[in-house]
């Protein structure tokens, strides 16, 4: 009995002691370590660029909106993949630059209804959970991006 204790109490000292040495190199002045940017904890830009490919497959399935897409001509469909793929990367911290034009102006003259907005955001939430990104992080991206609704709603 008396043995057990004191061992426990080595295994618990050796821990805090090899966490405090694994982030005194990190960060001089907390013992926090650096946050993750939504970017790197997404998995990067290939990630990214993963979830943005089976997000347009969603898209062109999805018999609500997939008539706005699937008259663009391939080319016009390749720069809106590089788009949204920079758009997300930049948006979420990581070392990319959008573009693209504003939403204001790409969504322009389309009047997009909501429904078809939230269907679009149905197929970002599949694609998102076809690629196991956590629920944290899901809901982080869906928060960037929300607010653009203003500027593609009804325009
Ligand atoms: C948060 C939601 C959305 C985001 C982040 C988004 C983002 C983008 C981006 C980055 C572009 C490319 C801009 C450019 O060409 O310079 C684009 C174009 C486009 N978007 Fe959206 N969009 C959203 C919602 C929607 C919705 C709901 C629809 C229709 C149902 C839609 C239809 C289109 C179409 C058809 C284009 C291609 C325009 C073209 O090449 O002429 N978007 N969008």
């Amino acid at each position: 009995m008396h043995i057990s204790i004191s061992t426990g109490k080595k295994i618990g000292g050796g821990l805090a002691l090899a966490a405090a040495l694994a982030f005194a190199g990190c960060n001089k002045s907390s013992n926090e370590p650096p946050a993750a940017s939504l970017h790197e904890r997404l998995g990067g830009t290939a990630a990214i660029a993963s979830v943005v490919d089976t997000f347009l497959v969603e898209v062109l399935a999805d018999t609500v909106i997939n008539r706005r897409f699937n008259t663009l001509p391939p080319a016009r469909v390749a720069a809106l993949r590089l788009n949204l793929i920079n758009q997300i990367c930049a948006g979420t911290g990581g070392p990319c630059t959008y573009t693209g034009r504003s939403m204001m102006d790409a969504h322009a003259g389309m009047n997009i209804p909501q429904a078809e907005f939230d269907a679009l955001v149905g197929d970002l939430v599949t694609s998102l959970d076809k690629h196991n990104v956590p629920e944290a992080e899901k809901t982080e991206l869906l928060n960037v991006l929300g607010p653009m609704q203003t500027d593609i709603v009804n325009k």
